[in-house]
């Protein structure tokens, strides 16, 4: 049975504020930390073993996840004094893999939601008789991504960090953030000090003439580090566009998890989550949009492709669209904020203070 390694030590910096007080792959997700999708979607694709490599915020996870027991898998704890970064983090936990030399481990970043099919990855990499494999993904803007050119085999012939002239572009495909590496080749990694699997372990690998091997899959896939690629996320579990086993309810328009408090005339659509504790006030419109446990949204707000993190208060009427509002933080009646604005946790906004738009 394969095994695997969850990279989760990050520090989520682009999902700011809401990495303050909660990991990146612990930040809900269509009504659970986002990670409990990826545990589900790895045991669904047979997966028993996961090593999760930690680093941020360490301490949340066990607690949480605890043995894995409930999810039908045996889940490990590692956490890195130090961040090692992507290819130090999977070489610190390689002594609690039960795997032979020439056995494929999986690795994910804790980030990612995709429909690969996982166990066609590991197929590709069992037939190719690859070192490594790497789920590749086509994107139209591949400027802020890695770029991974294959030849007409699927062998990969170069990594191209973050390119940005049109002659750097040489590829639509990108590294979508899931592994199949040889154990044997994860003991290669240096030990003891930052690695990054992307810029080191995998064009070092190829200088030395490893096989190297992608796969495109064009499924479902997105990457969840920004706050509006989050909400998207979250929308889209809900919605059932991305899929996952471990969505708390049934799939549709919207998701509200027990104990939160609905007014029969609010309009929740579009894939909206409204976590557990939170209330929701008359006439609400939300749109697309998560809102955390306990977040309160007075009557006659209108919120779209929001994050509202928990405990927060939306005052009376307001608007938000695309907006983040951090845990905690209280926003007055009659503001409206938009375009990716960002309020920090346990700040304070007085009734219409901030406006996009004339009052009239
Ligand atoms: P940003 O700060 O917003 O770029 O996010 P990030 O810190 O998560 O970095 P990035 O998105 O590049 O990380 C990709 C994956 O690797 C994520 O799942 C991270 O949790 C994980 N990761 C990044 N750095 C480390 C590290 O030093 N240790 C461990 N264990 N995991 C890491």
């Amino acid at each position: 049975m394969t095994e695997a390694i969850l990279l989760v030590g990050g520090k989520g910096t682009r999902l700011r504020p809401l990495t303050v007080h909660t990991p990146k792959p612990m930040v809900p997700a269509a009504g659970v930390p986002f990670l409990t999708h990826q545990l589900a979607r790895a045991r669904a694709a047979g997966v028993e073993h996961i090593v999760l490599a930690t680093s941020y915020l360490a301490e949340v996870f066990e607690p949480y996840f605890g043995d894995g027991s409930a999810l039908g898998l045996h889940l490990e704890y590692v956490t890195e004094q130090e961040p090692l970064g992507t290819g130090g983090a999977i070489r610190n936990v390689a002594p609690r893999l039960h795997s032979a030399p020439d056995d494929p481990v999986l690795i994910f970043n804790g980030d990612i939601l995709t429909g690969l099919d996982i166990a066609a990855l590991v197929g590709t990499h069992r037939t190719s008789g690859a070192d490594v494999s790497l789920h590749l993904t086509r994107v139209e803007d591949p400027r802020a991504f890695g770029l991974v050119p294959t030849d007409d085999t699927g062998r990969v012939t170069a990594f191209l960090e973050k390119p940005q002239t049109p002659e750097e572009i040489v590829t639509d495909q990108i590294n979508a953030g899931a592994y199949v590496f040889n154990r044997s080749v994860i003991d290669t990694i240096p030990a003891g000090r930052p690695v990054s699997v992307e810029r080191e372990t995998f064009p070092g690998l190829l200088a030395d003439g490893a096989h190297l091997q992608g796969m495109v899959d064009s499924t479902y896939w997105l990457d969840l580090g920004t706050p509006q690629a989050f909400v998207r996320g979250s929308a889209d579990l809900v919605l059932g566009r991305a899929p996952s086993p471990a969505v708390p309810g049934r799939c549709g328009d919207r998701l509200i998890l027990e104990t939160a408090e609905v007014a029969t005339d609010a309009k929740l659509t579009g894939g909206t989550v409204v976590g557990p504790r939170t209330v929701i006030g008359a006439g609400a419109e939300i749109d697309g949009s998560a809102v955390l446990d306990g977040a309160v949204i007075a009557p006659g707000a209108r919120i779209r492709d929001s994050l509202i993190g928990a405990g927060a208060h939306i005052g009376a009427r307001t608007v938000l669209d695309g907006a983040v509002i951090g845990d905690g933080a209280r926003i007055g009646p009659d503001n409206e904020l938009r375009d990716g604005i960002r309020i920090w946790c346990d700040a304070d906004i007085p009734a219409g203070a901030v406006r996009f738009s004339s009052d009239q």
